[in-house]
């Protein structure tokens, strides 16, 4: 006997492409570059190494799941500055809570939104509205908590944004709780202050509960994106139906420290706190004081982006002939228009020793087509230094050209 849920997943992207390339021998004399998980490879500032080992006494204690006050208060500063948002808006005691990376607060949204029972009236389960290519933890979200995954494409025709405000109203209706990745992951894309605004508008009008995930909000060309945090500071600072979800895996280059924030309406965090202390791991409390630190310091989140904005330079120099190419606004993805994302990843090991994920992994089928809308893409990571990076373009290129 076992959760009939798990029979709803597709197999995890990573453990697929594994099995794709298991098997498959790459080129001799020349080492592997692994392109396919967004990791970044330069490493956080030297501070976070000091911080932990100044804090070194605190191992023996088991952390507080709502953190420290302290942490809680740089990231509501944080918030305050980078959106810049009315001050007070975002307090720490009311609407922030630390969580040990994204990806388990991302999950525990699921049970944080969907009720157990049917919707009023509706023979069908609550929904959840996933963008799709998706980050699969949201699905899996959807799954567990008893709810009906709803991937909704976000082509490019659409700057690569699900459109939820034009699904029916009768899957809106029964509605309990919709992500969105903004900047998105695989896409780098992110959403105008109109459609966010329409967005915000929706969750409020079908009470569903609106998660954004920021995690990729420092790293982007232009503008920053705009964050669901500055749309409700611009809708008159109310914050009902709303939470944040912001991570230092990308902007601080510091994926192993496991740290980031849950912020936004106090009812939500409230509701978040409980399932904190019945379902998570709290962060160490070493750990939380370089997050504040790493919170509190802008310079190197700037050195980190003007890196990333580096690479997608020479990526545009080395595959900008290439039919399909696209450079991106956000994130640290390159989304390839390839034809067929599985076939290249193979091609891209066999060839050149290069691991990239095919797009159509990332993705589940249409509810209304029932074609995957990724199929067609290949995800490339940039996030190694830059002679690395260049090696792996290059090799690239020379498959895609053929
Ligand atoms: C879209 C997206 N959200 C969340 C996460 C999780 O990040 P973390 O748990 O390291 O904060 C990732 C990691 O790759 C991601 O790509």
């Amino acid at each position: 006997m076992r959760n009939p849920a798990f029979d709803e997943l597709a197999v995890y992207p990573f453990w697929r492409l594994a099995k794709l390339l298991e098997g498959v021998p790459k080129p001799e004399g020349i080492d592997e570059i692994a392109l396919q998980i967004g990791e970044p490879k330069i490493p956080p500032p030297d501070f976070v190494a000091e911080i932990i080992a100044e804090n070194a006494g605190k191992w023996g204690n088991y952390p507080p799941h709502p953190g420290t006050a302290t942490y809680r208060t740089a990231c509501a500063n944080w918030l305050t500055r980078r959106y810049e948002l009315p001050k007070g808006m975002i307090d720490g005691e009311r609407n922030v809570l630390p969580c040990a990376g994204t990806k388990e607060a991302l999950f525990h949204m699921g049970l944080l939104a969907v009720p157990r029972d049917r919707p009023t009236g509706n023979q069908k389960p609550y929904a959840v509205l996933v963008p799709n290519p998706v980050y699969q933890v949201y699905y899996g979200a959807a799954v567990f908590s008893g709810g009906e995954p709803y991937p909704i494409a976000a082509p490019a025709s659409n700057n690569f944004m699900p459109d939820y405000a034009g699904l029916d109203p009768g899957i809106l209706e029964r509605t309990a709780l919709v992500y969105l990745c903004n900047p998105s992951n695989p896409q780098g894309a992110s959403g105008s202050m109109d459609y966010l605004v329409k967005l915000i508008d929706l969750a409020r009008q079908h009470d569903f509960i609106l998660v954004f995930d920021e995690c990729y909000s420092e790293i982007y060309r232009g503008d920053p994106p705009i964050g669901g945090l500055q749309v409700c500071a611009k809708l008159g600072g109310d914050l009902s139906n709303v939470v944040v979800l912001h991570s230092l895996s990308k902007r601080s280059s510091a994926p192993g420290l496991r740290c980031g924030f849950v912020a936004g309406d106090p009812n939500l965090i409230d509701a978040y706190r409980t399932i904190r202390s019945y379902a998570s791991v709290a962060v160490p409390l070493p750990l939380l004081a370089a997050g504040e630190a790493l919170w509190n310091d802008e310079a190197h989140v700037d050195i980190n982006r003007a890196h990333y904005a580096d690479l997608f330079d020479i990526a545009e120099s080395i595959l900008g002939h290439i039919p399909g190419f696209s450079s991106p606004p956000g994130g640290f993805y390159l989304w390839l228009d390839v034809g067929d994302g599985e076939a290249a990843a193979l091609q891209l090991w066999r060839e050149a020793a290069v691991k990239c994920m095919p797009g159509g992994y990332m993705a589940q089928n249409d509810p209304f087509t029932g074609e995957n809308p990724a199929a067609r893409y290949l995800r490339v990571c940039l996030v190694h230094d830059k002679p690395t990076a260049q090696e792996a373009l290059e090799r690239i290129a020379s498959v895609l050209e053929t």
